[in-house]
């Protein structure tokens, strides 16, 4: 699986792809990330990607020639176009559900924005998949953009593995409730116990405990997924 992350830092993401599960998995051949610097598709001597708003205002907004420019292009580096997802706080709130649609995909292109965000002409001309990390601001799409890639790869065979797996994580599976408590050793801690069932070794006991813990805490915390 293909990612293009197009930015004006692509800096911010050399520590981030080199360490871990997807350092492993651009190793294995499995996943490929390219970074482009949307700067490079600028044709004035300063490297114009940002100008004045008009009407006013605070702030800068970025132009629509070179982000437009580079996305044409980057998609012509490969057969397949790509799905094309802006990152932007006024997108669809990105879910465990777009994220098993978007790793059903073969090549993801993420534009980060900056500033105070995108020309809109760049919407109308590309036609985004426009997906936000939350109803709250970020500097850029950088942090937005790590976050679909690390939230997709752990569905891409192979990437993770059987320790790792993803099938039981909360939002997961037909029902998408939030997954069990866990624990791991020592079994009392500070006179806090682990549930006797858990060392029981009885395995049908243990199911029984983590599909009531798991609905108990979903009710409990999230009762919007219940429903
Ligand atoms: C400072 S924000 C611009 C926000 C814009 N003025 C607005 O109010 O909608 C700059 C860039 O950060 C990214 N960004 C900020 N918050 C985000 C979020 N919640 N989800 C995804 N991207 C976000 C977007 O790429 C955005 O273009």
């Amino acid at each position: 699986m293909r990612f293009d992350v197009l930015t004006l830092f692509p800096g911010i993401f050399s520590g981030y792809m080199g360490e871990s599960v997807l350092a492993k998995a651009i190793d294995r051949g499995l996943i490929d990330v390219r970074l482009h610097d949307i700067r490079d598709w600028t044709t004035d001597k300063h490297h114009t990607v940002d100008d004045r708003p008009f009407g006013g205002g605070p702030g800068m907004v970025l132009k629509v020639e070179p982000v437009v420019e580079c996305v044409e292009a980057v998609r012509r580096q490969d057969d397949e176009p790509g799905h094309l997802v802006m990152l932007t706080p006024q997108g669809r709130q990105l879910n465990q559900a777009m994220v098993e649609q978007l790793a059903s995909r073969r090549r993801i292109l993420l534009l980060c924005g900056r500033y105070e965000g995108f020309d809109e002409r760049i919407r109308t001309i590309l036609e985004p998949d426009e997906i936000s990390l939350g109803d709250y601001i970020l500097n850029g799409g950088e942090v937005a953009a790590m976050a679909v890639i690390e939230s997709v790869i752990r569905l891409v065979p192979g990437v993770l593995g059987d320790e790792d797996s993803s099938a039981g994580d909360s939002f997961s599976g037909p029902d998408r409730l939030l997954e069990f408590a866990q624990y791991t050793r020592p079994r009392e801690y500070r006179g806090h116990v682990v549930p006797e069932v858990l060392v029981s070794g009885d395995h049908q006991a243990v199911d029984r405990w983590r599909e009531e813990n798991r609905r108990q805490r979903t009710r409990q915390r999230r009762a919007d997924l219940v429903e």
